[in-house]
């Protein structure tokens, strides 16, 4: 290693020091609105402005964060509980640096008693070589199963991604409302996906923001909107992410400004590690 490649690692390890780790949920009511694609674009985003970002795919019925990515993984979470896989066979990491955890079926498992203590050791200390990383995203089902809610409980942020159908609206609205109720308060911005315009977006928000105002008491903010690109499909059909084959689409010229807003915004970190966070998950999981 010459003088220059030690002072450019140092560097690194200031800039790493600076930012706190960060965890954000994406979850939504209803399925098919957008999240994966979402999470995977926020991602190639966040790596592109120099964030070491990990993505944990926690939707244990639909996982499909690796085949957008183009990839296929072959062994999940579950492997690691059941098949003594280890961290470095699970997780894969992408040529531009996202490391990918699939959470197959070892997601629900996690709320499943029968996983013992032994178990769960074993799995915190694979999840704990995932290192280096100053953000994790976490793709989850949709709906109101107890893992999402978990996974809410202890992220810093939780983003809920909804489109403008009344549908859709509704178990966004129902999603929110049981969070409240649980008392998971902790941050939670609405993204509105395949928008038209700016317009489409911030009265779908009005109405969806009214209602939790009125019937649960509780403003909730604005993130960014997505429009509706047929620049998203083609990208799924060929598994790379919009935003890094079509980087000048409105799609992506969305998520950049989100990825800004998350940036801009300062929270409040409650894990100081992976180890730290996945501690507490684990912990909360099994009760
Ligand atoms: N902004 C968008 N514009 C156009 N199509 C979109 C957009 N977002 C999502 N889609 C379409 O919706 C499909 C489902 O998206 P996905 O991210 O898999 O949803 P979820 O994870 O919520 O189930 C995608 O395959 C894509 O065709
Ligand atoms: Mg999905």
């Amino acid at each position: 290693m010459d003088q220059a490649e030690k002072l450019r690692r140092l560097m690194e390890k200031k800039d790493a020091e600076k930012k706190p780790f960060r965890v954000i949920t994406v979850a939504s009511g209803k399925g098919g609105v957008g999240k994966t694609n979402f999470t995977i674009n926020l991602a190639v985003s966040f790596q592109k402005r120099g964030l070491r970002v990990a993505i944990l795919d926690a939707d244990f019925g639909m996982a499909n964060v690796d085949i957008l990515f183009g990839i296929r993984a072959k062994y999940s979470i579950y492997d690691i509980l059941h098949n003594n896989k280890s961290m470095e066979e699970v997780s894969a990491i992408l040529d531009n640096g996202i490391k990918i955890i699939p959470g197959g079926s070892g997601i629900s498992d996690l709320v499943d008693i029968d996983i013992d203590i032994e178990k769960r050791e074993k799995l915190l200390s694979e999840l704990s070589k995932i290192n280096n990383i100053d953000l994790l995203l976490i793709d989850t089902g949709a709906g109101l199963s107890p893992v999402v809610l978990n996974f809410s409980r202890v992220a810093d942020e939780v983003i809920i991604v909804t489109n403008s159908e009344p549908t859709s609206l509704t178990d966004a609205y129902g999603l929110i409302k049981v969070l409240i109720t649980e008392n998971i308060n902790n941050n939670i911005r609405l993204v509105i996906n395949r928008v038209k315009n700016v317009r489409e977006a911030q009265e779908t928000f009005n109405k969806l923001s009214k209602a939790i105002a009125v019937f649960l008491k509780t403003n909730i903010k604005y993130l960014g909107f997505i429009i509706d690109d047929e620049k998203v499909g083609q990208a799924v059909r060929q598994q790379i992410p919009f935003t890094e084959i079509y980087p000048k689409s409105g799609a992506s010229q969305c998520i950049s400004k989100i990825s800004s807003e998350l940036l801009g915004t300062e929270t409040k970190s409650s894990s100081t590690s992976i180890k730290e966070y996945f501690s507490k998950l684990i912990k909360i999981m099994g009760r």
